[in-house]
């Protein structure tokens, strides 16, 4: 149990020591100095081969933590970590008591578990032997490694799909909040799609990532229930400019030309929702997952050539075809023995903002789920999308999208849309509680 991963090495610290006692040692008010987000590194540092994993552009080691309060959520403009555990859920009660309840609980564990505590005040190992610990255990001895938590609302929440009310939310439901439309080739599958809530758990470690969702999971036993969920393994998109641009199951660079948290007011105009929207929502964003299959076989039967025209970039460096690096601009009218050298059906060509006419904040993970039982992996993109709305963001780059030489090799399996509320502002402060306080 304190083992630590592959890649990840863990602070030093005794076997059988909780993450809570760790912090005592560490010096009073530790937890809260990593929570205002400037000393995450005592953490990754002090690892017994120094630094832990290299710093990150921002001068943060992949085993830091990131702060849980702010304006907006973590998790949207946080460059992105390695890995992902995402859940989405239905709530099984009518009670608003209870729901509320639940979301004050959900943020105290959050604040506490995105520090690199237990998920309980008491901790894995320190409680009554007799009743159930407060925290499950496994992330023993792990450092925060990154880990965000981005809680989300689904249109469900507020008016169920057969029309009811239960939690007199309905006059709150903001406009953009509805289901996706469906789009020609979908083959969505119902039970891995929608859900009254969501949580998007990222961190450089696997075991933290789900560790964290399963103590979320668990403190909500008789309020909520799993509906789906995905495990992600590797980032698709870079969320900063200080990041590599990694690749995606085709082995293309992706995220290259992505928004970044260093766009600022681009953020503002395509990220985050303004003063024309839900009071209760200012300053959060709208969050659309798709779970792509992507057909690996075939794909690995296309030549380059079929490869870089699909996509409308080179496979080795990324660059724009008929430029040179991987960050020239995009030049639509740029010729190559006479032809336009990034085909008119290739992805970049439809998906990027002079076409789609709109810009989304990509923030997707790849995922093998195994194999189909027909010899064939099943494998693909988590796609991770946020945007100020829905319907002027994902949807309305998915439909030009519907001549994308790429879709011969890609499958939509399931989609989901959540309105993420503001960030939690302080201690005092919890999820959603302009929403569900006014
Ligand atoms: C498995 C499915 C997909 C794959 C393999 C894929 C792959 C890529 C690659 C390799 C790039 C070029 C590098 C970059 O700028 O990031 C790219 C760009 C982009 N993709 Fe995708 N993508 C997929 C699905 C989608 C979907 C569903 C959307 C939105 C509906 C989307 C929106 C975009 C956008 C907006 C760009 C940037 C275009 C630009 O501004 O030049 N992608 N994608």
């Amino acid at each position: 149990m304190t083992e630590p991963t592959a890649d990840q090495p863990a602070a030093p610290q005794r076997p059988g020591l909780s993450r809570r006692r760790l912090f005592g040692a560490l010096g009073a008010g530790t937890a809260g100095v990593l929570a205002a987000g400037t000393a995450g590194g005592v953490v990754g540092r002090a690892t017994a081969d120094g630094p832990a994993g290299g710093a990150h552009a921002s001068g943060a080691a992949p085993t830091d933590a990131v702060p849980f309060h702010g304006e907006h959520q973590a998790g949207i403009v946080t460059p992105a970590q390695d890995r992902l555990h995402f859940v989405a859920l239905d709530v099984t009660t009518d009670s608003r008591e209870d729901l509320v309840a639940l979301l004050q609980d959900w943020t105290a564990a959050a604040r506490r578990m995105t520090a690199g505590q237990d998920a309980g005040e008491v901790g894995a190992v320190d409680g009554d032997r007799y009743a159930p610990p407060d925290d499950t255990g496994e992330a023993i001895g792990l450092p925060p490694s990154g880990l965000t938590l981005t809680v989300g609302f689904g249109p469900t929440l507020f008016t169920t799909a057969d029309g009811r009310d239960r939690f007199g939310l309905a006059v709150r439901r903001p406009a953009p909040l509805v289901e996706l439309p469906s789009f020609p080739g979908d083959q969505i599958d119902p039970a891995i799609s929608g859900g009254d809530l969501c949580i998007q758990a990222c961190a450089n470690d696997p075991q933290v990532a789900v560790h964290a969702v399963r103590n979320l999971v668990r403190i909500g036993a008789g309020v909520v229930s799993v509906r789906w969920s995905q495990l992600g393994f590797g980032r698709t998109s870079s969320t900063s400019n200080g990041q590599a641009t990694p690749r995606n199951l085709f082995g293309f660079k992706d995220g290259t030309a992505n928004l970044k948290a260093e766009n600022g007011s681009t953020l503002d105009r395509f990220v985050w929702v303004g003063d024309d929207d839900a009071d209760w929502l200012r300053g959060g964003s709208y969050l659309v997952t798709r779970r792509i299959r992507m057909l690996i076989e075939p794909w690995d039967s296309s030549s380059l050539d079929e490869q870089q025209r699909t996509i409308g970039r080179t496979k080795g460096t990324g660059a724009p075809l008929g430029q040179r690096a991987e960050f020239d601009p995009v030049d639509f009218t740029t010729r190559v023995d006479g032809e336009f050298a990034i085909p008119e059906t290739s992805h970049v060509f439809l998906a990027h903002p002079t076409n789609a006419g709109t810009a989304i904040l990509r923030r997707g993970y790849s995922f093998v789920d195994g194999s189909d039982g027909l010899g064939r992996l099943d494998a693909g993109l988590f796609f991770i999308a946020f945007q100020r709305d829905p319907g002027t963001g994902f949807v309305q780059v998915q439909r030009n999208l519907r001549r994308d030489a790429l879709n011969e090799y890609v499958r939509h399996t399931s989609s989901a849309v959540f309105a993420c509320p503001p960030g939690v502002r302080d201690p005092a402060d919890w999820w959603g509680r302009a929403l569900l306080s006014g």
